[in-house]
């Protein structure tokens, strides 16, 4: 295993470059699923949970190509899914449990083979995370649904419907948008979530001739068509990547100008939020530069919320920040029950943080102390990272197959900017 290595306490500054979103870029790959033409993707990330994803697509019967030319130039990678013959329509637990986005093979399958074995994806290091939405969806638009040993068996010819969604469910909606595609009647969504990713997995699959409208809204309408045709799609700048960075420019007292298209739009709810915490943002034509606005952290009151909300992905990497801020911050997570595990670690590099329920009240400190750390999932590691980067002497950060799932080349982005930051094998953890 490896960690990493922070020096703490100097100012980035320069020019990151965002990578492909992560969270647009998986169902992006599984919409390749509804298509014998091909779907080919510019812009991924790359990453360990983009390589999982293409592992099971395989498996499914995809043939996978790439093309790493821009990887290099900061402008990712593209690939090739080209889905002519699905010899498979079973999902196994063995890579669904290493990743739960697996779970958005699920619509495809069933909406072009007519049925779809999945594992239960299981709890998670940030809660129970159930897929009862998903799968009453399904059956609301025609699907049959058997719970047996560990797996989701799906089967049925689609018909549309209309669907209600009593919480906002990202993949719950991105599973049903992907079906409904090639279902025979038209399907409505209510209460559809609006993030940007949903919006870029709407339009790519206009571009492969789904009739979709209300996109960016809560209620999706789609008309099924007979079948979709291949296309080509850019996926967008990874809005958590960025607001993780702009984070970073501030808890180092820093300026980052953050490479990306159209990140004012697509960061919202973030750039209230840090705007609020004392953060100024100057739009260019290459993207956005962040820096601290009166060289202090504003202590603010936040709450998590879906789009255009304050992301749930951003809360932990908030909280590092908060550690530093005048006065004190209450920051309230709705989204996942169990998603304060960085809390204990922050508090072990010197933080001041009360948990009450879903709330944590951060009384601000003047600095934050290095030490070994570690933490279960990718943003708390993210927020051990900044926290690192802030902090007086030496940080260690364990752990990093989390960071590897969902930061791109996060050591090389941070020392091109002043980081002293490395990684390193490690036996023992
Ligand atoms: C996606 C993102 C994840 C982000 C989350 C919320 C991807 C790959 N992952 O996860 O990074 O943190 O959105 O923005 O895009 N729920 C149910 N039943 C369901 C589905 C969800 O009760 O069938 C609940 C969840 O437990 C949670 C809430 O709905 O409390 C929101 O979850 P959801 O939006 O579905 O998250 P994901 O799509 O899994």
């Amino acid at each position: 295993m490896e960690k990493i290595i922070i020096e703490g306490g100097y100012r980035l500054e320069g020019e990151l470059p965002i990578s492909g979103a992560k969270n647009a870029a998986l169902p992006l790959m599984c919409a390749g699923l509804l298509t014998k033409g091909g779907l080919t993707l510019h812009n991924l990330p790359n990453l360990a949970d983009i390589k999982t994803l293409a592992s099971l697509l395989t498996e499914l019967g995809c043939h996978i190509t790439y093309e790493k030319d821009g990887w290099d130039r900061g402008l990712g990678q593209s690939m090739t899914i080209k889905a002519d013959h699905i010899t498979s329509t079973t999902a196994p637990y063995d890579i669904v449990r290493k990743m739960r986005a697996s779970i958005l093979v699920l619509g495809p399958l069933l909406a072009r083979e007519g049925e779809a074995i999945v594992s239960l994806p299981g709890g998670c290091a940030i809660g129970n995370r159930p897929i009862d939405l998903h799968l009453k969806g399904f059956e609301d638009i025609g699907a049959s649904i058997e719970l047996k040993e560990g797996y989701v068996r799906s089967s049925g010819k689609l018909r549309g419907g209309t669907i209600y969604f009593p919480t906002v469910s990202v993949g719950a909606t991105e599973n049903i948008l992907m079906a409904a595609c090639l279902a025979q009647g038209t399907t409505t969504i209510e209460n559809a979530a609006k993030e940007p990713e949903i919006t870029d997995l709407a339009q790519c699959l206009v571009a492969m001739g789904a009739k979709i409208t209300g996109i960016g809204s809560s209620r999706l309408v789609v008309e099924g068509v007979p079948e979709l045709h291949g296309a080509e799609y850019t996926v967008m700048p990874d809005r958590i990547e960025a607001g993780s960075y702009a984070v970073a420019a501030a808890m180092t007292h820093g300026e980052l100008e953050l490479i990306g298209k159209n990140l004012p739009e697509v960061m919202t709810g973030t750039l209230g939020i840090l705007k609020k915490a004392g953060l100024t943002f100057i739009n260019t034509d290459k993207g956005l530069i962040t820096r601290l606005t009166n060289d202090k952290i504003i202590g603010i009151n936040a709450v998590t919320n879906p789009y255009p909300g304050f992301p749930t992905d951003m809360q932990a990497q908030l909280m590092a920040m908060m550690t530093l801020c005048e006065g004190a911050s209450v920051i309230t997570e709705t989204i996942f029950e169990n998603r304060f595990m960085h809390v204990p670690e922050l508090c072990r590099m010197g933080a001041d943080i009360t948990i009450n329920g879903s709330t944590a009240t951060i009384r601000g400190i003047k600095r934050l102390l290095g030490a070994p750390v570690m933490a279960t999932d990718l943003r708390a590691s993210m927020s051990l990272v900044l926290a690192g980067l802030a902090a007086e002497d030496i940080t260690e950060v364990n752990r990093i197959y989390h960071l590897d799932r969902g930061y791109e080349r996060l050591v090389q982005k941070l020392e091109a900017c002043g980081a002293k930051i490395s990684r390193m094998k490690t036996d023992n953890i």
